[in-house]
């Protein structure tokens, strides 16, 4: 029978039964498949189990902090922060091109991981947050974007020397699933049901070279939008929705004031598989005060567009 507590149950035992008294390392992102492995391991092994969770400076506002107070203070797994920023920034000084960034963050991101990693002592397991589609989609072998997302999900990229063995505990189960036992497990829903956000974060989000002061307003813009999607209780009516920074100047005027300041894009998107998406129908009293709320609260913002672009033709993200 499948139940979530079933399910949990046989995990632990499965994972106890695989690893034994040896150390697990799990990278934790704070999207939904990491968080619902450590909740997992954590319960399982309790503290055999190591996260390392990575500030990449790229991250939506206070995800840190959450990622930290949900998993560190309330559930006492250990979970090691590492602030990279200027690292990820740094390397990401010049570079326009958006594969480019991508492949910068990975690669980063992999570095960092790594350095963390060979820092603890006798860890014989990585735990990934591999789920049923993950396993049938590199088994197919796709090109394209689909593996460059796995390859900076699942940290392809430890030293050889390290030689870690894999606990996949989710590997058999579909989202819906692991939500589920997200929730069984006592992880908020606000967690569990969460929008996807791409391993490259606001490196994305924020067109051609990304400058810490655009994601410092991207973050504040972006933060507005999820904040009044929730209390309108539209978050959930839609599967997709972010803020995207736009390099480009526009005038406007703000208070007395003519300003001459960036362009945010709101996108919000509905989809089943994201493959293919329409755009969010969402109501223009709730564009106005959104926009209204961005122009007055963020500075350095003169204006606002709602991006109307279906996938295909466009994608979901604007790089
Ligand atoms: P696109 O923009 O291709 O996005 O229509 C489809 C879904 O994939 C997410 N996405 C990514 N996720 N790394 C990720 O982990 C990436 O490089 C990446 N690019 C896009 C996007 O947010 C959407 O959910």
């Amino acid at each position: 029978l499948w139940t979530p507590g079933n399910i949990i149950d046989d995990s632990i035992a499965k994972v106890r039964d695989q690893v034994g008294s040896d150390a697990v390392l799990l990278g934790l992102s704070g999207g939904v498949d990491s968080s619902v492995v450590a909740a997992l391991l954590h319960r399982a092994i309790g503290s055999q189990l190591t996260c390392v969770f990575v500030d990449n400076g790229l991250l939506r506002l206070g995800e840190g902090d959450q990622v930290m107070s949900t998993f560190a203070r309330h559930m006492g797994v250990r979970v090691i922060r590492v602030d990279a920023e200027d690292r990820f920034l740094g390397r990401l000084k010049g570079v326009t091109d958006p594969e480019q960034k991508r492949k910068i963050i990975g690669n980063t991101f992999i570095e960092v991981f790594d350095d963390e990693a060979s820092k603890l002592d006798n860890v014989q397991w990585l735990a990934q947050g591999t789920i049923y589609p993950d396993v049938i989609e590199s088994a197919g072998a796709k090109s394209g974007k689909a593996t460059v997302i796995k390859s900076h999900h699942n940290v392809g990229g430890l030293p050889e020397e390290m030689n870690l063995k894999l606990v996949e505990p989710l590997r058999e189960l579909f989202k819906d699933e692991v939500r589920k036992i997200g929730i069984e497990l006592g992880l908020p829903s606000e967690m569990v049901y969460r929008h996807p956000f791409p391993g490259p974060g606001l490196g994305v989000r924020i067109l051609g070279e990304v400058q810490k002061d655009d994601a410092v307003t991207l973050r504040q813009a972006d933060q507005i939008f999820i904040e009044e999607l929730r209390r309108a209780d539209l978050y959930d009516q839609v599967s997709q929705a972010f803020a995207v920074f736009l390099p480009v100047r526009s005038v406007g005027v703000v208070g007395d004031n003519r300003q001459y300041a960036h362009v945010i894009a709101l996108r919000a998107v509905e989809t089943l598989d994201f493959m293919t998406a329409r755009w969010a129908h969402i109501p223009y009293d709730f564009l106005d005060l959104v926009c209204r709320r961005i122009v007055n609260e963020v500075p350095g913002v003169s204006r606002v567009v709602y991006d109307i672009t279906g996938k295909p033709p466009g994608t979901i993200e604007w790089e």
